[in-house]
């Protein structure tokens, strides 16, 4: 790729990009035919059109209805000016206008520094679907959107295995996991997240797919101070923690690397016996410590948990892990 300043100076490097640009357009017009398909068997209306297929491409492409959104991901060319030729490209190429191309920039976070920063309001809400359900997504106001496409499977899962049992989804983030729980038949499920504002959003996706009602609780807390105090028991348990978090309490961190052997004892200490516990992390690297799966029936359910449309084999791991009856946690 050229430079930023060969850009701004070279007809070569323009008319190179504009070659690269015209392979990312090809890309999308081919992948278009075989995934619109793909979305329809599925029941989806979210879904990846383009997922870095071509190596110097480094962004991915999700179709939202009749939006897209283009997110340049580190190590594409960091410059506002190839930015906005990104994201003409893709208008012109899916034939949408401008204003349904949502453009976001992610980049690397320091350590200890969280991706679920504040927003300042709510943007206006659309709605998707999947596989049944109905959710709501904001595709301005933060990196996320409010759906991680590549738990579909996972959730799917999850739903399948409900029914008649009590559900405590750990770090819910916007519910997904809840809905399908819901959806499948859980006689109560419970969810926590930190955020106030992701909660709210989940109870109004639970709203949405007419599944709200007394045996849905949602608590807001640091997972990690609720845990230790928490009463009841429960039959299956999500958590999907986020990488890194600077934590609840002043000066306290939290690492999924360093401390999922604690935290997946503690939710452990909940299950009743056979009771069944989703693990999942995006931590690239995350090297799982075989204490944390003593005493259960372990399962790891990467790659196949990740959908078709996904290239990135390793966006996610994940774990089903099931309490052996009278054998002690970790
Ligand atoms: C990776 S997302 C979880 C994704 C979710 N499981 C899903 O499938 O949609 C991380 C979530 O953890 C929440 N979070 C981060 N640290 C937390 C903490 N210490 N206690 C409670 N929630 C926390 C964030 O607010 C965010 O909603």
């Amino acid at each position: 790729m050229c430079t930023r300043a060969a850009l701004t100076t070279g007809a070569a490097c323009r008319k190179q990009r504009g070659m690269e640009l015209q392979a990312l357009a090809n890309r999308l017009v081919r992948n278009r035919a075989r995934l619109e398909a793909f979305a329809r068997r599925h029941d989806l209306t979210a879904w990846r059109l383009y997922d870095l297929d071509i190596p110097e491409f480094r962004c991915t492409v999700d179709v939202y209805g009749e939006h897209v959104v283009v997110t340049a991901l580190q190590g594409l060319q960091d410059d506002a000016a190839f930015h906005r030729a990104l994201a003409t490209t893709v208008a012109e190429t899916l034939r949408l206008p401008a204003d349904r191309v949502h453009l976001k920039v992610r980049r690397r976070h320091a350590p200890g520094e969280t991706q679920y920063e504040k927003a300042e309001q709510d943007g206006p809400r659309l709605e998707v679907r999947e596989q049944g359900q109905r959710f709501l997504v904001d595709l301005d106001q933060y990196v996320d959107t409010g759906l991680f496409m590549d738990h579909r499977r996972t959730r799917a899962l999850v739903r399948d295995e409900a029914k008649g049992r009590r559900v405590l989804n750990l770090f819910c983030y916007t519910g997904a996991f809840t809905v399908y729980a819901a959806h499948g038949g859980a006689t109560e499920t419970t969810s926590v997240d930190a955020s106030p504002r992701y909660l709210e959003w989940a109870r109004a996706n639970l709203t949405l797919n007419g599944l709200d009602g007394p045996g849905h609780r949602f608590i807001r807390a640091d997972v990690l101070e609720w845990l230790p105090h928490a009463t009841g028991m429960f039959d299956l348990a999500i958590v999907d923690p986020p990488s890194f978090s600077s934590g609840g309490r002043v000066g306290t961190t939290w690492d999924v690397q360093r401390d999922h052997v604690d935290l997946l004892a503690r939710v452990r200490a909940r299950l009743a016996p056979g009771g069944v516990l989703y693990f999942s992390t995006n931590f690239r690297g995350f090297r799982p410590d075989e204490r944390a799966f003593h005493g259960t029936t372990c399962r790891e359910l990467t790659p196949a948990s990740i959908p078709d449309d996904f290239r990135q084999r390793d966006i996610h791991r994940c774990w089903r892990m099931e309490q052996r009856p009278n054998t002690p946690g970790p």
